[in-house]
């Protein structure tokens, strides 16, 4: 990579200064302390304008373009902190001093190694499955090897069995060469008592550590290789990279990474951390939630948007093309991956860092440079296309794979890597709001017939 951090920096700052010169005549927003509930808020369908709870950790505006996590700003937090930083922050409300960000540290870095979770998890042919579905996989064998909640106390005893012969069961025929038909079944042993683990935030640091190594496992063995171990000499980020590649990432790699994870780390309300709170609502545990979360990411309109940017400018394949396949895709009235937004009006601060970003970062190889101008020719095309009226821009999705790309990064894996950002923002949003809960139960409209006469299916 023929760039420096200093570079990065640069990056950042000026997409810091463009967005804020770009939004300045917006209003400001109106800022409330507390939400008196209950209150009005106008709803559309999929729920836009929805307020569905009250919340410190993080906050979009949308026509402003701000990213905001427990008040500091997103181009701050890329320009100058860590995802450890950040993590620790959407969790805790509050920047970590020094003892506490090498507590958090040693936590997250003792919870890395989740080998039983990988043995269980190899066994289940995850090499033929799609990635997001194995991660999914992961997170609940994370559960049980974290929780033991599943667990069956005490080992079976000869007395456990319930032992049934012909007189109990009188009409089973006896097994060849047996006197007796012989049943033994084992007694259902006890559940293992809930464990404050499931909710607590030891569990939601395990989960942030642990999703990282459950993904690089998932990469590695997509590729026929072997789990690496963590490294307890590396940051977070490097550390994901070093398990993800079996290589030591260079100081700009992983800066590279640790900026992606923290623009990726928590986005209000959407659709993944939505399903994550709905689940934990009903005091079902956060390590079920957070394989919601990763259910709900999974999709080309939410996560899977970023993998599914990559395979449309594979098939664009050159910027001359760009013009025509916008041309084409927006007349047969098809979306564009990675562009719009439910909630921004203004172009997307993330997208903002990682555009530049990629082009910085793909100078000096070719098939990278190429897949980048096609890029920029989609976004000037689509944007002519649009207008400045519709306020249509690239969200977080459209670069962000270029820049996994230059890390040598395959499309499969990236929407898991979003995941290995966004769990904090889950399990912060989940236990922020498991210490308020109340179950989600929102309504529907019911626009079906009523008093209809049941009739027999051969009158049908
Ligand atoms: N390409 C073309 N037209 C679009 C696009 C797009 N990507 N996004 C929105 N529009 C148009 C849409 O056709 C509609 O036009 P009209 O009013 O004429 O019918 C208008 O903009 C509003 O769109 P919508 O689909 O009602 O907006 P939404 O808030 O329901 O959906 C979205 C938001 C992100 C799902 C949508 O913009 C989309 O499908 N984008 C492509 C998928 C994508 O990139 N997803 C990643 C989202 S950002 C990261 C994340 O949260 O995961």
């Amino acid at each position: 990579m023929n760039t420096s951090i200093e570079d990065i920096q640069a990056v950042i700052e000026n997409a810091a200064q463009k967005a804020r010169s770009e939004t300045s005549t917006e209003p400001e927003p109106e800022f409330t302390s507390h939400v008196k509930w209950p209150i009005n808020c106008t709803v559309g369908p999929g729920l836009e304008g929805a307020i569905a709870c009250e919340s410190k950790v993080g906050f979009v505006n949308g026509a402003k373009g701000w990213l905001i996590y427990s008040g500091y700003d997103i181009f701050d937090l890329c320009a100058y902190s860590t995802y450890e930083e950040v993590s620790y922050l959407l969790l805790h409300g509050h920047m970590p001093n020094a003892a506490e960000l090498k507590d958090y540290n040693a936590r997250l870095v003792s919870y890395r190694s989740v080998n039983k979770t990988l043995r269980r998890l190899m066994s289940l042919g995850i090499e033929e499955m799609n990635a997001m579905a194995s991660l999914r996989m992961g997170s609940n064998l994370m559960r049980q090897d974290f929780t033991h909640l599943d667990e069956i106390t005490g080992r079976a005893r000869p007395d456990d069995a319930i032992g049934a012969d012909e007189d109990s069961i009188p009409m089973e025929t006896p097994p060849k060469g047996e006197a007796h038909a012989i049943y033994e079944f084992k007694k259902r042993k006890k559940r293992a008592e809930r464990s404050d683990s499931a909710e607590g935030l030891e569990a939601c640091y395990h989960l942030i550590a642990g999703v990282a190594s459950i993904t690089a496992a998932i990469a590695r063995t997509f590729q026929g290789k072997m789990p690496v171990e963590p490294d307890p000499e590396l940051g977070h980020a490097a550390n994901f990279l070093y398990m993800l590649t079996g290589k030591r990432p260079t100081p700009i790699e992983e800066r590279v990474m640790d900026i992606a994870l923290i623009l990726h780390a928590d986005h209000g309300m959407n659709a993944s951390t939505f399903a994550a709170m709905v689940t934990a609502s009903t005091l079902s545990d956060i390590y079920l939630s957070i394989g919601s979360g990763i259910a709900a990411l999974s999709g080309p309109l939410h996560g899977g948007a970023n993998e599914a940017v990559m395979i449309q400018l594979q098939k664009i394949g050159a910027p001359e093309n760009a013009n025509q396949w916008v041309e084409k895709r927006l007349s047969r009235k098809k979306k564009i991956s990675g562009f719009g937004h439910r909630v921004y009006k203004a172009y997307d601060p993330r997208a903002r860092i990682l555009g530049p970003m990629a082009e910085m970062l793909v100078k000096g190889d070719a098939d990278a440079e190429r897949i980048f101008a096609t890029a920029r020719e989609v976004e000037r095309s689509a944007g002519a296309r649009f207008g400045a009226e519709k306020k249509i821009f690239p969200n977080v999705d459209f670069y962000s794979g270029i820049v996994y790309q230059t890390l040598g990064i395959r499309p499969e894996m990236f929407t898991p890597i979003f995941a290995v950002s966004r769990v904090a923002g889950w399990v912060a949003r989940v236990h922020e709001y498991l210490q308020n809960n109340r179950i989600y139960r929102p309504r529907a409209m019911y626009s079906g017939s009523f008093n209809l006469k049941y009739v027999p299916i051969d009158k049908r």
